[in-house]
Order: C-alpha cells, then structure tokens, then sequence
C-alpha cells in the first residue's frame, strides 16, 4: 500500500500566448479548472499503474472539495482519511506560456492535514509499504510524520516541493528524496553531480525533458530523457514520484524504477493538464520495449 499524505488543490489554469508584464494586461487562450495538488497528483499516478493507494489529505465543503474528492475516488484511491474542514479547498493558480508553466498555490485546507489527522490513521500508515509526502501542507507534520515513520521502520519519499519549505536535517530520515534541478539548485548548491555523490541510492533528481539522475554507491547515473512533444508539462514531476513509488513497491531497482518513472513522466506531458497524460503501466512498460 502506498500512502501519500499531501496536497489535494484545484488547478486554475489560464494559457497565454503573451506573458504580461508588471501591469500589463494581456488576452490569454485558454482557462479551465482541472483536478491537481503534488499529492493527489502522485497517488493518481502511481493508482493509474496499478498500485493500492490511500491517501491522506483534506479539502474543503465547497464544490472544489466535492469534485476533487470523487475525482480521487474515481481513480481507485481510498479516500476515507480525506478530511473535510470548514476551509476552502486549496487552488493553483497557473499561467502556461510558452511550454512551461509558473504556479501560485493558496493551501487552504491543505493546511488542515496536521498532527492530529496523522494520529487519527495511524493504523493506515501502519499498513504503508512506502509513505510518499511533498511540502504542500504544514512542515510541522511533514516533521512528524517523519520521526513516526522512522519509528515504525516505514521507507519515506519526500519530494521537497516547493523547496522553500524544505529542512536540511530531514535528509536523515527519508529513504528517497526527489527534487528537480532547480530544487536541487536552491536547496544544495549547483553541482549536482557532487551533491548526489553525497546521497548515493537516496537522492534522485529529476531534469525535466533531460531524464534523471542519481549515484548508485559506485558511480553517477545518468538516465537520459525520452524525447517528445510536450503538450503539458504540469505535473510530470508528480507523474516521476508516483511512478517511482510504485515501481519501487513492485520490487525494481532503483536503476529499473528510475527509468521507469522518467518514461512515464514524459508520457504524461503528451497531454493536457496535471493528471490527464499520467499512464498505465501497460503504456509505460510498451513504451520500454520499444526504446530496447
Ligand atoms: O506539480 C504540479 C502541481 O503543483 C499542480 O497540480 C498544482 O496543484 C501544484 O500543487
């Protein structure tokens, strides 16, 4: 069993042709609201590829909430431990321009996932083959979650995004840690190679349509990117994460579980929106095959 305990936000999405700039309006192209939030977007991930997944999360009791919450059950997520709080659900706001996106998250009831709610399923965690959390709610249970895991002897993948939340004495306690590049810039410095050499089979960084990369305990690993054309690329690092989850708690190295999340991390950029391109394990491992 995988559980994710994060973040569950509607994605508000404007794409624009013209970024605006300071006080300038501009005519965008495209406005939607569509499922997203790092953790719903990696339990709906690693869930598409076949894996039990529960996730541990809050939204709030308005429409957001209602629709993000039959979403997560209509992939197959146990959603009993999604609290609902007197809060507005969280929401992304995110601009597309120019195949790349930029993301303004309000937490709202994401903030409600505290110490308490993780005591509340304790027995859910108890029951986790791996926990899988980002740093889209507060960092005090991120903390606690943290020290109950290593208690309890339960592997830990943190995805530290957004970075800024993120606590350098945390890299003790989780089993994989998965920034992108420009987290693994802010968080430890430019050299990557250097840093992952610090953090052998622990670190993985993600490169965006460049692959991912590591260090095996010997030496650095390079997986190179599948080429493709990006119609999206919100939530291809959730897509990684999720995928890495599940190819990890099917039993893969973790050579194997990196080249399999990097290839369904660039199947899901093929279309639109946060969870719309994430695959199933059949599209992931057929896209293997045919890059033999
Ligand atoms: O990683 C992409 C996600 O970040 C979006 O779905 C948005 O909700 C934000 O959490």
């Amino acid at each position: 069993m995988i559980t994710v305990i994060g973040s569950i936000n509607m994605d508000i999405v404007v794409k624009t042709d013209i970024f605006p700039k300071q006080g300038e309006t501009v005519l965008g192209n495209l406005f939607t609201t569509i499922p997203g939030g790092k953790g719903a977007n990696q339990a709906v991930a690693a869930a598409r590829l076949g894996s039990p997944v529960q996730m541990i999360g809050a939204v709030g009791e308005d429409s957001f909430g209602k629709e993000l919450y039959s979403n997560l059950k209509n992939e197959n997520i146990d959603v009993e431990a999604i609290a609902k709080t007197t809060n507005s659900t969280g929401i992304a706001n995110i601009l597309l321009h120019d195949s790349d996106n930029r993301i303004i998250v309000v937490p709202g009831a994401n903030f409600d996932v505290t110490k308490e709610v993780v005591d509340a399923n304790l027995e859910r965690i108890k029951k986790s083959s791996i926990v899988m959390m980002q740093l889209e709610i507060p960092v005090e249970t991120i903390e606690y979650v943290l020290d109950l895991c290593q208690q309890l002897n339960i592997p830990v993948l943190l995805n530290p995004a957004p970075a800024g939340n993120f606590k350098k004495e945390w890299i003790e306690k989780v089993t994989y840690l998965t920034p992108n590049e420009t987290e693994c810039e802010y968080l430890f410095g430019a050299d990557v190679e250097a840093i992952l050499s610090k953090y052998p089979n622990k670190m993985i960084v993600t490169l965006g349509g460049d692959g991912a990369a590591f260090h095996n305990g010997e030496k650095f690993v390079k997986i190179t990117g599948y080429k493709t054309t990006p119609v999206d690329t919100t939530g291809a690092g959730d897509t990684f994460n999720g995928a890495f989850a599940h190819a990890i708690i099917s039993g893969y190295s973790i050579d194997k579980a990196v080249q399999f999340a990097n290839i369904a991390a660039s199947l899901s950029v093929e279309k639109f929106g946060a969870q719309g391109g994430m695959p199933s394990n059949e599209a992931v491992l057929a896209r293997m095959e045919e890059l033999k």
